[in-house]
């Protein structure tokens, strides 16, 4: 079996995962050769570059796993593609659309692989329902819904170099992060992933209680190009005690899908078939870096790559259009918000968003916390 060699760009924050992976690998024959990081001066698994420029003077990777703020995604997969490597990218794919095709653009000019870090779509029981939508068994999809509800403290948004929650990093280049960006990302995506379409037309309300320039709270409600309703309910600004993992509901013709349970921590999948049948689709134990490892089965040629950057761009996609609808954010007022250890978030708006996700409707005007601004 042909060694596929691996260099890393970032080594601290969510690209630890990386290392740790590349340190106890679930395939053989996959090795870290080297890293690209100019914030990390004390790493040893490996030589570690300040430039991607300078680590491809001394190394030829077969893939690049670039796991850095979403402003470098462009041009750090555009510089590994012009090197010859393939790209295993984190999510999003990029900061707006244009930068996603410049990505895709690169990848077939060099003939390269490319997956973005989307675990809802790699891992193996999300797969597995994936192809059961597919075959039909299911029926065709009516609408998905989803709701999630991460209460985050002040340090996640002043986390690493000051790019949480910014329209632009301080070079001017786009960065978008937001809360349908970054940490709930997977759910938009998934919606859009089953649903095999990205977004015809959508309405969203976006908030901020925390210090940023774009939203930590967004309803968005939508159809796809194929006809399937979409409804998403994110907050990171709910009471603290209020925190809600994702729960989603997927209408089918014949069924309907089920992940999360209200206060509980599951994330399985379960068809409940109109004449009765339950089906589970448990959780398998290749959940931790499945994007990355089901790239390398790509190179191999063993699999199919479950994220290509065709997938992710509707993600980014649905976002950008958000963007065009809500260019900013309204800021709940200030006698709505409180603050507790750390937490910036807006008493009753946990309540608010179950019931919107139930209604999947978007907030109207007579709502308490978030329509008191009527827009
Ligand atoms: N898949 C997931 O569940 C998940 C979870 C969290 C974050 N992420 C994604 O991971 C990516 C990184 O997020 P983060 O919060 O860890 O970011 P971060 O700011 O902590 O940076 C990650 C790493 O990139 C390095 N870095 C910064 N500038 C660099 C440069 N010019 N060249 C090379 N390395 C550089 C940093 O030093 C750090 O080691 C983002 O795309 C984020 O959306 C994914």
């Amino acid at each position: 079996m042909k060694e596929i060699k691996v260099a890393l760009f970032g080594v601290t924050g969510y690209a630890a995962n990386y290392v740790y992976t590349l340190a106890h690998p679930l395939r053989e024959g996959v090795r870290l050769i080297a890293a690209v990081d100019p914030f990390a001066k004390e790493f040893d698994a490996c030589p570690v570059y300040d430039t991607a420029q300078e680590m491809f003077r001394h190394h030829a990777p077969d893939l690049c796993a670039v796991a850095t703020p979403i402003h470098l995604h462009a041009e750090q997969a555009i510089e590994c593609f012009k090197h010859g490597s393939s790209v295993a990218l984190e999510k999003p794919i990029a900061a707006d659309c244009a930068s996603a095709k410049n990505i895709l653009k690169a990848r077939d000019e060099a003939g390269k692989l490319l997956s973005v870090g989307f675990n809802l779509c790699a891992e193996s029981a999300v797969r597995e329902v994936k192809r059961d939508v597919d075959e039909g068994l299911f029926g065709k999809p009516l609408s998905f819904k989803s709701l999630v509800l991460w209460p985050r403290d002040r340090t996640y948004f002043n986390r690493s170099s000051g790019w949480a929650g910014k329209k632009y990093s301080r070079d001017g280049k786009p960065v978008f992060d937001s809360v349908l960006s970054n940490a709930t990302a997977h759910y938009l995506m998934n919606m859009l992933f089953m649903a095999s379409s990205p977004m015809k037309t959508l309405d969203c309300r976006t908030y901020r209680a925390n210090p940023v320039e774009t939203y930590d709270t967004a309803i968005m409600k939508g159809m796809t190009e194929n006809g399937a309703d979409v409804f998403i309910a994110v907050s990171h600004a709910v009471e603290p005690e209020r925190r809600q993992n994702p729960l989603m509901r997927y209408e089918f013709e014949n069924a309907y899908l089920t992940f999360g349970v209200v206060g509980g921590n599951e994330r399985v999948f379960v068809a409940h078939f109109k004449d009765g049948r339950v089906k589970r689709y448990e959780e398998k134990t290749d959940t931790y870096q499945a994007p990355f490892w089901n790239m390398i089965d790509a190179l191999r040629g063993k699999d199919v790559i479950a994220c290509p950057g065709e997938t992710a761009l509707m993600h980014v996609d649905a976002v950008e259009k958000m963007r065009l609808v809500r260019p900013e954010s309204l800021p709940f007022p200030k006698e709505l918000i409180n603050e507790k250890d750390g937490y910036t978030f807006v008493p009753g708006l946990a309540d608010e968003m179950f019931e919107l996700y139930e209604k999947a409707e978007l907030p109207s005007g007579e709502i308490r916390t978030l329509g008191g601004v009527n827009r």
